[in-house]
Parts: C-alpha cells; sequence; structure tokens
C-alpha cells in the first residue's frame, strides 16, 4: 500500500527538523539519479527539500518512492520542482497522487499560477491541467515550461478581515 505524507519544511516547528533532515536525506537518493539533479554535489539536494514550503512523499511500507516540492509566495505564484517517483512504481497513479496532494498543500492552495519546466513529462502535467507556456531551451535538452492557472482562487487573507494585510 502506498500512503502519502504532506510537509512543509521551511515553516516547519524546529522539533520537527530531526524528522525532515532524516526524510531529506532518504529522498536525496532518489531524486540525485534523474537528468536534471546529475550535477549536484551531495548534500545540495537535501538542502534544497529543507528550504521547500510544500513537500509531499509517498511511503511503500518504512521506504520512500515518491516525492515532489514546491516552493510558493502563497498569493501569487508557485514552483513546482523534483517530482520523481521510484522506477518499479511508474504508470501506477503514485505521480498522480504526489501533485494532487502537491496542488492541495496549505501553501498552494491560494496560489493563482503554479509553474513547472519538463523535458517530456508534459502529457502527465497536462493531464493535471498544466498547459504549455513555452519551449524555453533545446540545450542541453528540450525543455518546456508549464502553468497552471488557477483563475481567481478564493484568497483565505482577502476573505477573513482578521488575517487581511489592509486591516488596520
Ligand atoms: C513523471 C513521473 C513522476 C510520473 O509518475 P507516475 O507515477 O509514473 O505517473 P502516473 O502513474 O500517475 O501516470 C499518469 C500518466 O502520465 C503518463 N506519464 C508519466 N510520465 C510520463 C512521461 N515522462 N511522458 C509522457 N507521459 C508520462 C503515464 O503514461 C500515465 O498515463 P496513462 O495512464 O495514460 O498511461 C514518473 O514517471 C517519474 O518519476 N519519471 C522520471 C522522473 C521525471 O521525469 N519526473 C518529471 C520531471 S518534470
Amino acid at each position: 500500500m502506498i500512503t502519502i505524507s504532506t510537509h512543509s519544511p521551511a515553516t516547519a516547528h524546529p522539533l520537527l527538523r530531526p524528522h525532515l533532515q532524516a526524510l531529506a536525506q532518504e529522498v536525496e537518493a532518489l531524486v540525485s539519479d534523474v537528468y536534471w539533479n546529475r550535477t549536484h554535489e551531495p548534500g545540495r539536494m537535501a538542502a534544497a527539500h529543507l528550504g521547500s514550503s510544500a513537500w509531499v512523499l509517498a511511503h511503500e511500507r518504512d521506504r520512500i518512492v515518491g516525492t515532489a516540492r514546491a516552493i510558493s509566495d502563497g498569493a501569487k505564484c508557485a514552483w513546482v520542482y523534483d517530482v520523481v517517483v521510484a522506477e518499479h512504481l511508474r504508470g501506477e497513479g503514485v505521480g498522480t497522487r504526489l501533485m494532487s496532494a502537491l496542488l492541495a498543500h496549505d501553501t498552494m492552495t491560494g496560489v493563482r499560477w503554479v509553474h513547472l519546466s519538463t523535458r517530456d513529462a508534459d502529457p502527465f502535467y497536462a493531464r493535471l491541467g498544466f498547459g504549455l507556456s513555452e519551449e524555453v531551451c533545446r540545450v542541453p535538452w528540450r525543455r518546456v515550461a508549464m502553468s497552471l492557472d488557477r483563475g481567481r482562487v478564493p484568497f483565505a487573507a482577502w476573505d477573513d478581515p482578521g488575517r487581511s494585510p489592509l486591516a488596520s
């Protein structure tokens, strides 16, 4: 059985840091072997995950078998990075579950634009509502930018006068 866990590393309580650091170290093996991360030195990918606003993981028993993360400003835009599912589980819906959980994360639900770029997984993201925004470059590989326009999503800060930045 695959379970999904949701985390907010950038704003996590200090007591949660050791647990998140252990998860980030484990996930480093999964994300360091993909084509876009091969030039990073050890430790950088774990640190990148610990600096992310939103992070979701897929677990199979006590192993991490999938991961996706995002950096979000909570209002205008967010960027999705490092979406990876373990090879033996690809094509079984784990990536879709991870992306759905990431888009439902507290820091992502009020965001207007969600951006990402990919070499060849555009059909996967298109099924989730992302549209092609531009071809970014061809060197060293084809890369396209994609965006999800969530329209005029309700923005909690404006709906709740107590949280509104305009409240005196
Ligand atoms: C891309 C990835 C995260 C998708 O995860 P997954 O668990 O395999 O995805 P799902 O099972 O939810 O797949 C849903 C659909 O997307 C399609 N899909 C997945 N990866 C695809 C790809 N690279 N290109 C085209 N279609 C893809 C699947 O074929 C499936 O469609 P189908 O049901 O019509 O066959 C996973 O394949 C992966 O880790 N790939 C290697 C790393 C990578 O390229 N990550 C994305 C970087 S931007």
